[in-house]
């Protein structure tokens, strides 16, 4: 592992951190959150040791859908700013060494872009293939619909042209048509114009629908991904692709590239998410190891995006019925906390019941997953959710800067969460004094993360801990192992942990001062907190811990 290829795969071990500029530092005092207030904000970022920012779409939008309906993607909202400003954010973050990926959403356009406009105008317009279009559309099939609360049907008839067009997600949300090479390169062009301004990559929306829903069907759907893909790093090596695709692991490992090339870099583990939750739900690591093992092996290069909570509702659609039900039982009994039959609106830390020790579990669990962490704007501070706000904008709250807020001067775009996660309990500038808090937890584990590039680079063996509520897992890289133990039950647990090839070694906790030694049979007994969590870097006995860090590093 040498720290030349570590840099130029830096996306193994990032961590990313997605935030929306609209909801996160307002910067001229009108209530919405902008470009000038984000790059005000990128030293606390920095700080944070966050290394990759994502930013949710920022383009102009009839705002349908929180900016995921575009009218101009070459442009910016004029509510969050200028292409000025964002240049300068740009070289600020580049200034504190932080990479940019964006939202690119070019499944769909709002059907207020000219485009649509335009396309919808005549069957014969320029624009009428950038779009799908039926005389008589198939039935839909339920599983088809993504907003089951507003759509009924995939296909929308429109009354001007006598045809039906397609939109996989809401019906102002028109798909485009990637089948059409004229829309294929647009695409590329987009990409290309805000690469050009500095962004590492892009988190591709919707990555199936956007390759699969199109007319005439494309031979090779996974070609134009590569073909996005090959362009991206002939215009900069070291570019990125990270993608939203929530499909069975069987079906998602050809998403990282088959015989056609690489495509996308990174995918977004939302098996194993979901197994997380399952698992934390149970207080039984079982779901979760069994998604680890059964999770296949990204290809050189490629890498898994680990989450627990993002933008969205909280998925559970690849649970069962009985496990979503356990689920929502556990972390959302209240039917206003569930969404679309098969998600909640609720972001961690209430779900959790607020309590402190099994939240941090829960991130250290995160963190420690083989992969690259994602987390969203104030998971780092435990922000609640809003649930007076419609749909998934319950959990798009804005950022809690101070006991006032201090996300605004002014009456801020949406609605302050109140009660027990209101800002007055729950803000940065009282997390940054105090040492024990989240915040403080947070900066611990990235820089432990960062540290241990065996996490994300190395070989992952899940362990076996003869005691179903503790998942232990170790990895190994270029001879150096971290040993990792969560406990997602709240009883002490006391695990022995056979560590082959560690014989007489020493474990040393990367959380909290201690050592433990391993035995001269490999084993290693683990007591573990409630709840408790361990971090342990083995070293062998004649060698002091602090230099048995990966070596090249
Ligand atoms: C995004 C959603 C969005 C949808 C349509 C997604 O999967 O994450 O927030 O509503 O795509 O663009």
């Amino acid at each position: 592992m040498r720290l030349t290829y570590t840099s130029d795969v830096w996306w193994k071990n990032a961590v990313v951190y997605c935030l929306d500029v609209e909801t996160f530092k307002d910067g001229n005092g009108d209530g919405v959150g902008d470009f000038r207030g984000l790059t005000q904000q990128i030293d606390y970022l920095a700080g944070l040791g966050v290394t990759c920012l994502w930013l949710m779409p920022f383009f102009p939008t009839p705002n349908k859908d929180d900016g995921y309906d575009i009218t101009d993607f070459y442009s910016v909202d004029p509510r969050l700013g200028t292409l000025g400003d964002f240049v300068e954010f740009m070289r600020t973050a580049h200034d504190r060494g932080l990479r940019v990926i964006a939202d690119l959403v070019v499944n769909h356009t709002s059907d207020q872009h000219p485009w649509f406009v335009e396309a919808r105008s005549s069957r014969d317009s320029a624009h009428r293939d950038w779009y799908v279009w039926s005389d008589k559309p198939e039935p839909d099939n339920p599983e088809q619909i993504v907003f089951p609360d507003k759509e009924t049907s995939v296909w929308e008839y429109d009354e001007g042209s006598g045809q039906y067009y397609l939109h996989s997600f809401y019906r102002h949300q028109p798909d485009l048509n990637v089948g059409n090479p004229e829309v294929r390169d647009e695409i590329t062009r987009i990409l290309g114009f805000w690469m050009e301004l500095g962004l590492s990559g892009f988190r591709v929306d919707a990555v199936p629908f956007l390759i699969e829903n199109v007319n005439p069907r494309l031979a090779n759907p996974h070609e134009f991904l590569a073909d996005l893909r090959a362009f991206m790093t002939r215009r900069k090596g070291g570019s990125i692709l990270l993608g939203e695709v929530n499909v069975p692991y069987k079906d998602l490992i050809g998403y990282f590239g088959d015989g056609l090339g690489d495509q996308i870099t990174m995918c977004f583990d939302f098996i194993g998410m979901q197994n997380a939750w399952l698992s934390m739900a149970r207080s039984d690591a079982t779901p979760l190891v069994n998604a680890l093992r059964e999770r296949p092996r990204p290809p050189k290069d490629c890498q898994w995006a680990m989450f627990l909570r993002n933008h969205d509702e909280l998925t559970l659609d690849k649970l069962t019925e009985e496990e979503r039900e356990e689920v929502f039982r556990a972390f959302g009994p209240r039917k206003e906390m569930q969404i679309f039959g098969r998600g909640l609106r609720r972001r961690l830390p209430t779900m959790l019941g607020g309590d402190l020790r099994r939240v941090k579990m829960a991130y250290s669990l995160l963190f420690s997953l083989p992969g690259t962490p994602v987390i969203f704007y104030g998971e780092e501070i435990g922000m609640g959710e809003n649930l007076e706000e419609e749909g998934r904008m319950a959990v798009r709250v804005p950022m809690q800067w101070s006991e006032d807020g201090g996300f605004s001067q002014a009456e801020p775009v949406r609605e302050i969460p109140a009660g027990s996660f209101a800002p007055d309990r729950v803000n940065v500038a009282d997390q940054k004094r105090d040492t024990s808090s989240l915040l403080r937890w947070f900066q611990l584990l990235i820089e432990r993360y960062r540290e241990c590039p065996e996490l994300a680079w190395g070989t992952y063996t899940v362990l076996e801990t003869g005691h179903p509520a503790v998942l232990a897992h170790r990895c190994d890289a270029d001879g150096a192992t971290v040993v990792v133990a969560h406990n997602l039950c709240d009883t002490a647990q006391d695990v022995e942990l056979r560590l082959d090839g560690l014989e007489r070694c020493l474990l040393t906790d990367l959380l909290v001062d201690g050592t433990l030694k391993v035995s001269e049979q490999g084993v290693a007994r683990l007591p573990l907190d409630p709840h408790g969590c361990r971090w342990l870097r083995a070293s062998p006995p004649e060698i002091p811990p602090e230099d048995a860090s990966v070596k090249s590093l």
